[in-house]
């Protein structure tokens, strides 16, 4: 019998990590990726002493009473962790960590991404080129919408909200930003803070959403604070769906009042709103912000020396309090 601890892995990790975790634990994988909640979940962490998982597990208060007293730690291969309960963790003296840091820089790539899809029409070229009907250049075609000298509004200026607005200053864009509480002048590099994000939304000929999904922003991006957005304006999503009502959005892209839309994430996916699919100027993307070889290494790395830590009896960098 192994003294390694048994660790629950809740999904399929990139082969580097698992090559680690199962050096170091007694690894419980799962390798035919299958996805388990609720009860199932519960039953594979029985005999488990930590657990590996992934933003697509929800942890609810009901499933983490469940838990086997065994279980010490509930790593979490992800920034956000909206879908664990930290308060019913807390109350079972169970730890929970994050990944942050190691997903910001791709995160912000893909947030550009989103921004340049949306604002330049990428979409519909990239169907007029695969549609074969592509027959001249002409000057009034697939005009989008300029960078340079607009102002791109950023909704939580945290790691990936200031690793954007770095991106966003090369193309000239000036930023503004609203988040919990200003930053350090030095961070802000010239940035305007909005203590009020509804006076952010007002300058925000871009919108970058880029804050975590809590009760105080769920659904924040609703019909009424839309309206406050400049006409015309682009709004961009590689956070967390919930913070945008859905059929909100697309009325506004339908009527013209936002000019289009980028998004990696949406609410209750894999399922997204299928009226998404009926807009020319969506560009949509399947949350793929972390999605590089590295990125996703290193979050596994990073994810494993907080386990590491718990099971040295050491506090973990990224323990979440
Ligand atoms: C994160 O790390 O939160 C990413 O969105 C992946 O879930």
């Amino acid at each position: 019998m192994s003294d390694r601890p048994t660790l629950l892995v809740t999904r399929t990790l990139p082969a580097p990590v698992e090559s680690r975790l199962s050096a170091d634990y007694d690894a419980r994988l799962n390798s035919d990726d299958t996805q388990y909640d609720g009860d199932a979940l519960v039953a594979r962490s029985v005999g488990a002493d930590a657990i590996l998982t992934c933003s697509t597990e929800r942890f609810s208060a009901d499933v983490i009473q469940q838990l086997p007293d065994s279980i010490r730690a509930i790593a979490t291969y992800s920034v956000g962790h909206e879908h664990i309960d930290l308060d019913a963790a807390r109350a079972r003296n169970i730890i929970v960590t994050n990944t942050p840091d190691v997903l910001t820089d791709a995160t912000a790539d893909i947030a550009l991404l989103c921004l340049l899809g949306a604002a330049r029409r990428a979409k519909e070229s990239i169907e007029l080129m695969r549609s074969g009907k592509w027959s001249r250049w002409e000057a009034n075609t697939l005009l989008g919408v300029h960078l340079g000298g607009k102002n791109l509004g950023i909704l939580g200026m945290g790691r990936i909200g200031q690793a954007v607005a770095k991106r966003a200053r090369a193309f000239d864009m000036t930023i503004h930003y609203n988040n919990r509480s200003r930053l350090d002048p030095a961070l802000e590099n010239g940035a305007t803070f909005h203590e009020n994000p509804e006076g952010l939304l007002a300058q925000s000929d871009f919108l970058s959403i880029n804050c975590p999904s809590t009760p105080e922003t769920r659904h924040f991006l609703d019909a009424r604070r839309i309206e406050l957005l400049p006409d015309g304006a682009v709004v961009v999503n590689t956070a967390r769906g919930d913070v945008v009502v859905d059929d909100a959005l697309i009325d506004a892209v339908v009527r013209g009042k936002i000019s289009g839309v980028g998004l990696d994430v949406y609410e209750g996916e894999p399922n997204f709103n299928p009226r998404y699919l009926t807009l020319n100027n969506a560009f949509l993307v399947p949350h793929i912000g972390s999605a590089t070889l590295d990125t996703r290494n290193a979050m596994g790395f990073r994810a494993l020396d907080n386990l590491d830590a718990v099971f040295s009896d050491a506090v973990p960098a990224d323990q979440i309090t």
